[in-house]
């Protein structure tokens, strides 16, 4: 598991934010029916100067002020930077929300800067702070849940400039064998390079392990014949290329792969080769041309 308490400074809101996802929206962008965004989003509250408070000093809302809009009921108005409005309505009917619940939530999108400090003001004033599924985010990727006082529940999101940076692993030149012991199909996963070693019809291609998109840790689902990323979903064939409805990644990247005078696949991790697509020159063979692998 990767641990990570904070993002690296910064005050740029990375544009892969949302990232479970919804960014598809960008590949789709042509489409008439998406809606643009959300103008504002009203919800119920019990006490109207508790909720008032923790908005504006804790999450750090814009407070505009109260019975701005035709709502009769009591209510405050805040915004967000990027315009958006959030309405708190005092109602005696205000549903709290079950406790510990995740399926009804919401999510605020902040720079690395401005969760540090929204990390900081929520412990000032008591909150817990640790990211209780951090097994799930990818490296970059930070988030707080945090609860209202009506139990509404808020996922406080970041990702740092560490999320699309190259990781090297530093195991320098892996020994991956004899090519002749890999069968066109075969897929290894080679741990202390973090790479898997794929055996193509063309050859052998070495893939970092780190996700395109997020720097996530893919896993190879060999009844699908693909690589799956839990961080956020994306899949990746077995030529690197992402596949599926969420397709925004450019393909897996590259170690550079050599085959050794007596036949064996040198993999070397220092050497990372992004690229916009896969072609079959990318595939390096075993030595005697294409047909040194046993078809399997
Ligand atoms: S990091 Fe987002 S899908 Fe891999």
């Amino acid at each position: 598991m990767i641990r990570q308490e904070l993002p690296e400074p910064s005050d740029v809101l990375i544009k892969h934010v949302p990232g479970h996802g919804y960014d598809r929206a960008t590949a789709d962008s042509g489409r008439q029916e998406l809606v643009e965004t959300f103008s504002h989003l009203v919800i119920g509250v019990s006490d109207l100067d508790r909720s008032e408070a923790f908005y504006r000093d804790i999450l750090g809302l814009d407070l505009l002020g109260r019975n701005l809009t035709a709502e009769e009921r009591p209510h405050s108005v805040l915004r967000l930077n990027a315009g958006h409005l959030f309405i708190l309505v005092e109602s005696e009917d205000a549903e709290p929300a079950r406790p510990g619940s995740q399926a009804t939530h919401h999510a605020f999108a902040l720079t690395p800067n401005q969760f540090r400090r929204a990390k900081e003001r929520l412990e000032a004033h008591g909150y817990p702070t640790a990211d209780f599924r951090q097994q799930f985010r990818a490296l970059g990727e930070y988030c707080i849940d945090v609860t209202d006082p009506d139990g509404h529940h808020y996922q406080i999101e970041a990702d740092g400039p560490e999320a699309s940076r190259i990781v090297l692993p530093g195991a320098g030149v892996v020994d991956c064998g004899a090519a002749s012991d890999y069968e066109v199909g075969a897929v290894r996963p080679f741990k202390e390079g973090n790479f898997f070693l794929v055996r193509l019809a063309e050859g052998f291609l070495a893939m970092t392990r780190w996700c395109t998109h997020m720097n996530g840790t893919p896993v190879y689902q060999p009844e699908h014949h693909r690589f799956w990323c839990p961080q956020h979903s994306r899949c990746f064939d077995r030529h690197g290329e992402q596949i599926g409805p969420l397709i925004d990644a450019p393909p897996l990247r590259l170690n550079a792969v050599k085959i050794s005078g007596d036949g064996r696949v040198l993999v070397d991790t220092d050497v990372v080769i992004e690229r916009e697509r896969f072609h079959p020159g990318q595939a390096v063979r075993p030595s005697g041309g294409s047909g040194g692998g046993k078809h399997g």
